[in-house]
């Protein structure tokens, strides 16, 4: 049976992140580029021979890098990046929310621990978001070491490296803001990191022992 894997719904109502990402730019990004990921992985999956295959078995299959590689790796085959895309963006929907919220519990602790405050956390990111040289992604992730940032680039994600738990994640390509914020991607990101990233979501995949037990939406069903 081919692949049939499904573009999935956004978690919240397009309209409800305006004016840092407005109903126009989920419209284009999500029902656009991110529906383009899902059919272009469909139909190459089934021409390769992985029609039955979960994404995550596609993603670490047709990875090219070693794990620990891959923050440095900035290209691989068609396959892996439309896999991953998929992945990298069923993870972005969910790392937004409209309100926001705030972090507790283990989580809280952990970013003290590591960040040594949610500000500082906060910062870091504004300072790794901005900083990251054109597409890509900006993670944060958790390890046996505790949380720290990642910025990966064009398709790469930390889902293929077993030692890696990805708690959140913002598309710094510039397709998630340029229609809000033309080139001006810190102040995407300011928006974002102060008023709409989902802690609680971070929280629960603190606490998964896998992003299966997530309700990413990216089965191959
Ligand atoms: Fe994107």
């Amino acid at each position: 049976m081919p692949a049939h894997f499904t573009l999935p719904p956004l978690p919240f109502d397009p309209e409800a992140l305006s004016p840092t990402i407005s109903a126009k730019t989920f419209a284009e990004h999500h029902g656009g580029h991110h529906q383009a990921y899902v059919d272009s992985l469909n139909r190459l999956a089934a021409a390769e021979g992985m029609g039955k295959a979960s994404l995550l078995e596609i993603i670490q299959e047709t990875a090219d890098a070693e794990p620990d590689e891959v923050s440095e790796l900035v290209s691989s085959g068609d396959l892996f990046v439309h896999a991953a895309q998929h992945f990298n963006h069923a993870f972005y929907w969910q790392s937004l929310s409209p309100d926001g919220g705030a972090p507790g519990g283990d989580l809280l602790k952990a970013i003290n621990r590591a960040f040594g405050s949610l500000g500082a956390l906060k910062d870091a990111m504004l300072e790794a978001g901005t900083g990251h040289f054109a597409s890509g992604w900006l993670w944060l992730v958790a390890s046996d070491d505790g949380l720290e940032l990642m910025d990966t680039h064009d398709a790469q994600t930390p889902v293929i490296d077993p030692d890696l738990k990805p708690l959140l994640v913002i598309d710094l390509w510039e397709h998630a803001y340029y229609l809000d914020h033309k080139r001006a991607r810190k102040a995407y990101l300011e928006a974002v990191i102060s008023r709409h990233l989902n802690w609680d979501f971070a929280g629960r995949a603190l606490a998964a022992d896998s992003v299966d037990d997530l309700s990413l939406g990216i089965a191959n069903g």
